[in-house]
């Protein structure tokens, strides 16, 4: 189960697929017969079914503002599972695929005024939607964007408009870690009471949230795409003890602990799955954890366990259920 109701299903026909920078692609897609779209907020995204039939989920990046289409850009993953590659080879202007309407686990606070992006390479396309609607509302926001190269780059002139262009912070590393751009001063005072979005590559959100445990955890927000990272090779199986019922669940080595206690019919909510939201938070009474969450700070790790991705160290954890 999931915090969610299943969303609309939609078949919206595809505008556009333009090529935006080397590797990624926009695409815009409205109704066909031109009506309104459910309406979005920024951080949300759609599931497309690409042409394979993989349901493939993309933040939208337009102006939450617009009603009447959707945008995404995609990155061609070439050590992807294969749906951007279905996506930008095999879809054109012209045909209709079937969408998802939109989720938002990333939503921003309604009250925040303050907000700090920081985005790497295709992690721009929930941010883009963010500073926009930030933007409409007269909030404050400052961006860093960490990417490649400018042939690299998404939105490279939307970002240098006159409107977004004095709070964005564009830096190329050219390939090279050791290029990379310093975010500790960055991140080592919370100003303002900022909001702080990251979306990029697992290793910058990881260091991301080492660097902001000072913060409120309230305070951080991260979105990940892939399940690449919580999902190992390695991963062993383990068993989970309910320390209410006393029932103990088997984990196996594909399942996440969230997966076996749905699959036994006990029911907890989830969103994201992907360790970034923070609904799935447990209690952990016994046992030792391979903490695999952007979410918990280190001193919450101490007794908390993500269940949508962490895993046990040891043969058998407790968990408050
Ligand atoms: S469901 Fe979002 S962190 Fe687990």
């Amino acid at each position: 189960m999931t915090a969610h109701n299943p969303p609309q299903i939609l078949t919206l026909r595809v505008m556009r697929n333009d090529k935006i920078a080397d590797g990624i692609h926009v695409f815009e897609f409205r109704d066909p017969d031109g009506h309104p779209l459910p309406q979005f907020s920024a951080g949300a995204h759609i599931a497309i079914e690409v042409p394979s039939g993989l349901l493939r989920k993309y933040s939208l990046c337009n102006d939450p503002a617009e009603r009447d289409r959707y945008m995404v850009a995609v990155k061609r993953e070439v050590n992807g599972r294969g749906g951007s590659i279905d996506l930008i080879d095999h879809v054109k202007a012209g045909d209709h695929l079937k969408v998802a309407a939109p989720v938002n686990d990333f939503e921003l606070p309604q009250r925040a005024q303050d907000f700090l992006f920081i985005a790497g390479g295709i992690g721009i396309t929930p941010i883009m939607a963010m500073i926009r609607q930030a933007h409409t509302q007269g909030k404050r926001f400052r961006l860093y964007y960490l990417t490649r190269s400018p042939e690299t780059t998404a939105f490279l002139d939307e970002l240098s408009a006159p409107e977004f262009k004095d709070n964005v912070v564009i830096h190329y590393d050219g390939g090279d870690a050791t290029n990379s751009l310093d975010l500790k001063p960055i991140l080592a005072e919370r100003k303002n009471r900022e909001h702080l979005y990251c979306c990029g590559p697992r290793p910058l959100m990881e260091a991301v949230r080492r660097m902001t445990d000072h913060w409120s955890s309230a305070a951080v927000h991260f979105e990940a795409f892939s399940d690449a990272e919580t999902h190992k090779p390695t991963d062993k199986p383990f068993k989970v003890r309910l320390a209410r019922s006393g029932a103990v669940i088997d984990v196996p080595a594909d399942k996440t602990i969230l997966e076996a206690l749905h699959e036994h019919g006990i029911d907890v909510a989830s969103s994201c799955e992907t360790g970034t939201c923070g609904t799935c938070r447990t209690k952990l009474t016994t046992g030792k954890v391979d903490h695999r969450d952007l979410v918990l700070a280190d001193h919450e790790r101490v007794d908390n366990i993500m269940i949508c991705v962490s895993r046990a160290l040891t043969d058998e954890i407790t968990i408050d259920r």
